[in-house]
């Protein structure tokens, strides 16, 4: 066989590495899917949404638009066996149609890229909690106190003030920045087989184990009543808001890792025998069960810590839980404090996250990784190190939007006014770049590719085929113009 870097040196298009096993394709899907996206981003929109109404809504946009979506991802790579551009340049010519649909891939592909400049610095907060986690478990070790509580002898407002400090401090914040990236730059240049993989077959697992484990002691020691209540009640009213639909939309993209070349990229490691529909579905479930147990890992942590008549407005739908990064790195450190071994299960929350992180950061990489390598004719590990170092970089210039350039605002107007550099990021991606990709990427595959091969590659029949065609041609396309258009305008829903 010939590695992608011997490959592409010899001019081969279609050099290409693949999975091992099915097991190790899933495994690697599935920890792109499974991230940040899941434990920061879920549990924050859930509480911003009003619990209930949001889930719900949430599990029907997996089903009807990103279910169908990863299904065509994954078949246009698997068909090109190339990288994300490659393979849509291949199912296009195929087809009769003009290569320049590749354009789907190549925007998804920079969004790809874009996302990982921020997530690595989140990652690098991350790598941060681990080693406060991890000092405060070695001297909890050293003085007998096993299972006492995180962060003993420090105030509430200390540890609150914790990421704060981090934040202040752009020379520990970059290191961290750096020391997540180096990891993530070291296990793409090892290459699909001896890397990627690898990460996946082993964190994955692991990542399942920690996370049941800690919602299971979570259920015993903290406010699981209550976290039940809010995840699953709802309001109905709330399930016809706009924003609470659009926000389920694109939290449902971006958790699959849709409309950003990827499951296109790592389609095309699958092997012909995988069955891709069986696959989607697959990834799909473990990644939308991922996200709820993930509430309910968070949630009953997080309200045993709040005085009753705060966690009673949280259920009434009065007052707000506490959103985005706060949750993670505020609200939490503060309840490990007073939960019983909370020392433990913090680092081990930690611990938990990084896993996460990184085999969703490393897919980010590969994405444009697979690409260079051939446009370029480079070897893996040049790619990989040019591409991760660039990373880097933008994500350093994006941490100091919590330091230095808070004020600088680039770009002040419309969706990005107000943004300093690492808010544009974010909405750039999440709100143009990913569903303009999938958005395309549905048309293609709905109305452009030749349907033999489309149906050659899906596996599906009967029924099933029929209906996930109407959601392709139709369904999905309507819906993601939708959540393009009120996330660019969103005046125009009154949001
Ligand atoms: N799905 C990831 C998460 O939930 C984020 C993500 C979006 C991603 N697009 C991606 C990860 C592409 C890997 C590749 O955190």
């Amino acid at each position: 066989m010939v590695t992608a870097s011997e490959g592409a040196a010899m001019g081969s298009a279609t050099a290409n590495e693949n999975w091992s096993s099915r097991f190790a394709f899933i495994m690697a899907a599935v920890g792109s899917a499974v991230g940040l996206g899941n434990l920061v981003r879920f549990p924050a929109e859930v509480g911003a949404n009003g619990g209930g109404a949001f889930v719900i809504f949430y599990i029907f946009c997996v089903v009807l638009i990103g279910a169908p979506v990863l299904l065509s991802e994954t078949l246009i790579g698997r068909h090109g066996q190339s990288s994300a551009v490659g393979s849509v340049k291949k199912v296009a010519r195929e087809s009769g149609a003009s290569e320049w649909w590749a354009v789907a891939a190549g925007v998804g592909m920079l969004g790809a890229f874009l996302i990982l400049t921020y997530y690595s610095v989140l990652a690098g907060w991350i790598v941060y909690f681990i080693g406060v986690f991890t000092g405060d478990l070695v001297s909890n070790i050293a003085s007998g106190s096993l299972l006492a509580g995180a962060l003993d002898g420090q105030s509430v407002e200390e540890v609150q003030g914790i990421l704060p400090a981090l934040q202040a401090d752009a020379g520990t914040m970059l290191t961290m920045h750096a020391i997540f990236m180096a990891v993530t730059i070291f296990v793409v240049a090892r290459g699909v087989h001896g890397g990627i993989e690898k990460v996946a077959v082993w964190l994955m697992p692991t990542f399942f184990v920690l996370i049941l484990g800690i919602t299971i002691y979570g259920a015993f020691t903290g406010a699981f009543g209550a976290a039940l209540e809010f995840l699953f009640n709802f309001d109905a009213s709330r399930l016809l808001d706009p924003t609470v639909q659009l926000s389920a939309l694109g939290q449902a993209l971006f958790s699959l890792s849709l409309g950003s070349a990827l499951m296109i990229t790592y389609g095309a490691y699958a092997s012909r025998d995988t069955d891709l529909a069986k696959s989607s579905g697959l990834i799909a479930s473990a990644d939308t069960s991922v996200a709820i147990v993930a509430g309910l890992a968070i949630f009953p942590i997080v309200f045993a810590a709040m005085a009753p008549d705060a966690l009673a407005g949280v259920l009434a739908g009065d007052v707000p839980v506490e959103g985005g990064l706060g949750l993670l790195f505020i609200s939490l450190p503060v309840a490990f404090q007073t939960m019983p071994a909370g020392s433990i299960i913090g680092f081990l929350f930690f611990i938990m996250v990084f896993f996460a992180a990184l085999t969703s950061a490393v897919a980010l990489l590969e994405a444009s990784v697979s690409w260079a390598i051939r446009r370029f004719n480079v070897s893996r590990v040049i790619a990989t190190i040019v591409l991760g170092l660039t990373v880097f970089a933008i994500g350093a210039w994006a941490s100091f939007s919590f330091n230095s350039q808070a004020d600088f605002q680039p770009l002040d107007f419309m969706i990005f006014s107000g943004q300093p550099v690492f808010g544009i990021i974010d909405e750039l991606t999440a709100k143009i770049l990913l569903p303009v990709s999938a958005l395309l990427v549905s048309i293609f595959v709905g109305w452009i590719a030749d349907q033999r091969l489309i149906d050659s590659e899906n596996g599906l029949d009967g029924g099933l085929h029929k209906f996930w065609r109407f959601l392709v041609r139709w369904l999905c396309p309507i819906v993601i113009t939708a959540i393009l258009i009120t996330g660019i305008f969103p005046g125009l829903v009154g949001i």
